[in-house]
């Protein structure tokens, strides 16, 4: 969130003062038009969501879609700021409606969800040497667009943070799969750690690397690499299905 609102603060000041060299970093650098912050929706993530739940039957697009996004598709060499493959960039959610053709309500027309579901092995994405998304990411993000593709937030840790009984597969699994699978699967897994099936999880969460590297400890890799470190919800519900045994409940 931090960072999110420097680059906010950044791209806002960088429109008055091209030349501000805390700027220099940002995406001012790339060809696209610069994001024009009086029409883009940005200030919903300005805004303090302190305390607003997070409802069930919404698509929630940086708590959920980005995640996907940056472990998936926003990397160097594919589509980050750096490599845009294809003119595509998929690290914000401004870039993502700048450039990568998303419709609202309609998927046949969002190439974003044309690629994901495309039998063209040239056209597919994630390109077929790279671990395709998983059906519940791929509906996930039918879901986003077909809601109008919106940027809504709101706070994981509203009513507090319930970390009693966390569950597998009902938690852990998802979290994992939709925040570190994408690098950490196929052959050779990022790391060479594969994070997919319990096992592999388990034998992380026990030799305590999967803490260590989510909560940002010193000495470690900061995980998930390149994204927005997880709530600290989704922290503490990790940590405790850790502590208590990291069993396959
Ligand atoms: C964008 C790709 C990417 C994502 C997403 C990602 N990782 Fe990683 N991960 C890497 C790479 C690359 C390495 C190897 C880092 C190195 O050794 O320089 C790594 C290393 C690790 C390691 C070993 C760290 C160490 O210090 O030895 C663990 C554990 C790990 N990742 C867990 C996770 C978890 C858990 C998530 C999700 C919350 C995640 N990763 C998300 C790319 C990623």
């Amino acid at each position: 969130m931090n960072h999110k609102l420097t680059t906010l603060l950044c791209l806002m000041g960088g429109l008055i003062w091209l030349s501000m060299p805390s700027c220099k970093h940002e995406p001012f650098e790339v060809v696209i038009a610069p994001i024009d912050t009086t029409t883009q929706p940005v200030d919903t993530t300005m805004v303090d969501t302190m305390g607003i739940p997070c409802e069930d039957n919404i698509v929630y697009f940086e708590l959920q879609i980005l995640p996907i996004l940056q472990s998936n598709c926003a990397f160097s060499g594919c589509h980050d700021v750096d490599s845009a493959e294809d003119g595509v960039i998929l690290e914000s959610y401004e870039y993502v409606m700048q450039t990568a053709d998303v419709e609202p309500f309609n998927l046949d027309d969002s190439e974003i969800y044309e690629v994901l579901v495309d039998d063209d092995e040239d056209e597919k994405m994630p390109p077929v040497t790279e671990p395709p998304l998983s059906s519940s990411q791929v509906s996930l993000i039918a879901q986003w667009i077909l809601q109008g593709a919106e940027n809504l937030t709101c706070d994981p840790n509203a009513g507090g943070c319930d970390t009693e009984d966390v569950s597998f597969s009902q938690f852990i699994q998802p979290t994992i799969e939709h925040n570190c699978q994408g690098c950490h699967s196929g052959n050779p897994p990022s790391g060479g750690i594969n994070l997919t099936g319990y096992a592999s999880i388990r034998e992380e969460a026990l030799n305590g690397n999967l803490y260590q590297v989510i909560n940002h400890q010193t000495g470690y890799e900061a995980m998930p690499q390149g994204a927005d470190k997880l709530s600290q919800c989704t922290i503490d519900k990790i940590a405790s299905w850790i502590d208590a045994g990291a069993v396959n409940n």
